[in-house]
């Protein structure tokens, strides 16, 4: 889940180095670095915390050189410190990571037995001293190849030597890498984010392959020291989107882009002139499918979740969700009969990834509906289908999760018109109702702004909150929950209201936030009498119900209206209060909105 950045060059390359990193703080932010190759010796420079701190000390001390690596860290093993940062360097080799060394532990025991002193407590510092070592008997390829093979687990890796002083070196198995290539300069990138402002001729490199990076060169060989030709693919430049403008961070822009996201993702699936859904190429024909089994980690799941009920409601078809690291572990009874559907906004989480993998394996078929359409996820599955979103660079992830369920309840009223499991009346309606969505977003969207800043100071005070929904609004309550501890870190737990009395209800005292999402859908009348439950034990609600329902209870303590819309479209108008409810909390508290503490954007390692 860190960062890695390295540019070959014929010009100094510290500056473009500490931009990309700056860019790729969404993966690690805990500590960075940066080693260069200057008079021929390796320099390092790093420290803990952001890639400002680093940008401040080269400042007061300058880094030349015209080759580079630089990084930013998640810490997995050995805390954020100083000592830890990337890169790791001996007399020979500087090395960046992102992934798990598994085999740390022992691979240590014996380069200490051959002297070497190993000053972090990383897994990456073996890496170091197994390159300096077998680069003692064997030349550059047969090296890194050799030092790869005795690796266990995941890695992406950038590399400097102080012999071949005119290469930057790549390789990855597990993690993703990308080279980059301009003008009299070459890149080397955990993703193509990071190198879009330098350019957009891209390649991605396979699990196994190295790649060698000059000035003016990049060669790519295989696992077995073979040269290999690679694909240039050109990709879209679209900087803009990933700009502040005047938002005061990404999470609010990306809040308030949601209209936006929705009306580009209805315009890239609905045709609204011949009123039909353009999906087309599914790896099973809808009419064959048993069973639809959705898989993601954390957000992503919970849109998972929504789609569930979709899918159950819209077609005959089965449906299973998934966690993906729990899925990869199970024995799972595979069927060429069934969809396995992965959602993943990075296209990179490394969960998702093996869960998609083991599929892979098991000969049956895949789609992925992702956000970043390069991306490893993307590129496995048989069907990909972008949600359209932008880059979403705020770690919490609100507009795609929009995007996410979007697609996911197209994709169900698809797959149920061709199984003629809807009326065509109906499946029209479906398509009309979706035209209206972007509007009601926006309203929706103008009137939060307004009305939950106030709300927010309520949870100040408050050891936790939970949040209540039946139906569709169950899964919104978990992504409510899940967004106000991610961003707050306040204790938060989702529920089915109908739930509460088998044990929750025991945490319900007087003043404890409780958020019921109660539209006026066919579980209302039922959920409000969970909500007086809740107001006989002294529960603060806060209540979400839809516009000019008017539900008399003096115990309310607030009351959030949304547009009133069908019954399968409200998720998408709930889960909005729900993000501006955890965003002004962790604003109130002086949380880092864009980067809360421990997490990351991209999450690829296991
Ligand atoms: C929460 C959040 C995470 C991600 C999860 C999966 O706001 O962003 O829970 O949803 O890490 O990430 P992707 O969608 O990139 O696979």
């Amino acid at each position: 889940m860190c960062g890695i950045i390295g540019i070959a060059s014929n010009k100094q390359v510290v500056q473009n180095i500490i931009s990309s990193l700056k860019k790729l703080e969404y993966r690690g932010y805990d500590s960075a670095g940066i080693a260069t190759i200057v008079n021929g010796e390796i320099n390092e420079k790093k420290c803990m915390g952001r890639v400002d701190n680093l940008e401040r000390i080269l400042f007061k001390n300058p880094a030349a050189g015209s080759l580079g690596i630089g990084h930013v860290r998640w810490a997995t093993h050995g805390s954020p410190s100083q000592v830890n940062a990337h890169p790791h360097s001996s007399e020979e080799v500087s090395v960046v990571h992102n992934g798990i060394i598994e085999n740390s532990n022992e691979l240590k025991i014996n380069l200490e037995q051959k002297g070497y002193k190993f000053k972090s407590q990383t897994d990456t510092e073996v890496i170091t001293f197994l390159l300096t070592d077998f680069l003692k008997d064997f030349d550059l390829v047969d090296a890194i190849n050799k030092t790869l093979k005795t690796l266990n687990g995941s890695f992406a890796l950038g590399i400097l030597f102080k012999k071949y002083n005119n290469i930057v070196v790549g390789a990855r198995r597990g993690s993703p890498l990308a080279v980059g290539y301009g003008p009299e300069e070459n890149y080397l990138g955990s993703d193509s984010y990071a190198l879009k402002s330098m350019t957009n001729k891209i390649t991605y490199l396979d699990d196994g392959e190295i790649c060698v990076l000059t000035n003016n060169n990049v060669d790519f060989y295989n696992s077995k020291n073979k040269k290999i030709n690679k694909k240039v693919l050109t990709l879209s430049i679209d900087e803009q989107t990933s700009k502040k403008g005047d938002y005061k961070d990404f999470m609010s822009k990306e809040i308030n882009e949601q209209d936006i996201t929705a009306k580009t993702c209805v315009k890239e699936y609905v045709d609204q002139l011949r009123k039909d859904i353009n999906l087309y190429n599914f790896p099973i024909a809808p009419k064959d499918i048993e069973k639809i089994v959705l898989i993601g980690c954390g957000t992503a799941y919970h849109s998972c979740a929504a789609a569930k009920y979709w899918f159950e409601e819209l077609t005959n078809i089965p449906i299973e969700i998934d966690v993906a690291s729990e899925f990869r572990y199970r024995k799972i009874k595979f069927s060429k009969k069934n969809l396995y559907i992965f959602v993943s906004q990075s296209g990179e989480t490394a969960d998702t990834f093996a869960a998609l993998d083991l599929c892979k394996k098991n000969n049956v078929k895949t789609c992925s509906i992702i956000n970043v359409v390069e991306s490893s996820i993307a590129r496995s599955s048989d069907l990909v289908l972008p949600i359209h979103a932008g880059p979403e660079i705020g770690v919490a992830s609100t507009k795609a999760f929009l995007g996410q369920m979007l697609v996911l309840y197209i994709l169900a009223i698809k797959i149920s018109e061709i199984r003629k499991e809807i009326s065509k009346l109906d499946y029209e309606k479906k398509i009309n109702d979706l035209k209206k969505l972007p509007d009601l977003i926006k309203k929706t969207l103008d009137y939060c702004q307004n009305n939950t800043p106030v709300i927010a100071k309520d949870f100040l005070k408050a050891k936790g909150a939970i949040f209540l929904g039946r139906g569709l609004s169950f899964p919104i309550a978990l992504e409510g929950a899940l967004k106000l501890k991610e961003l707050s870190y306040l204790h938060a737990e989702g529920y089915p209201a109908g739930e509460m009395k088998h044990g929750p209800l025991a945490l319900i005292e007087e003043g404890l936030p409780v958020v019921i999402l109660a539209p006026k859908d066919r579980y209302f009348e039922k959920t409000i009498s969970n909500m007086q439950e809740v107001i006989a034990r002294g529960g603060k609600v806060i209540l979400i119900t839809n516009e000019n329902n008017k539900i008399i209870s003096e115990n309310v303590r607030f009351t959030l209206e949304i547009p009133m819309t069908n019954e399968q479209l409200t998720p998408f108008l709930m889960t909005i209060p729900l993000q501006f409810l955890a965003y002004h909390v962790a604003s109130l508290k002086n949380c880092d909105i864009d980067k809360p503490r421990n997490l990351a954007k991209s999450v690829t390692v296991e």
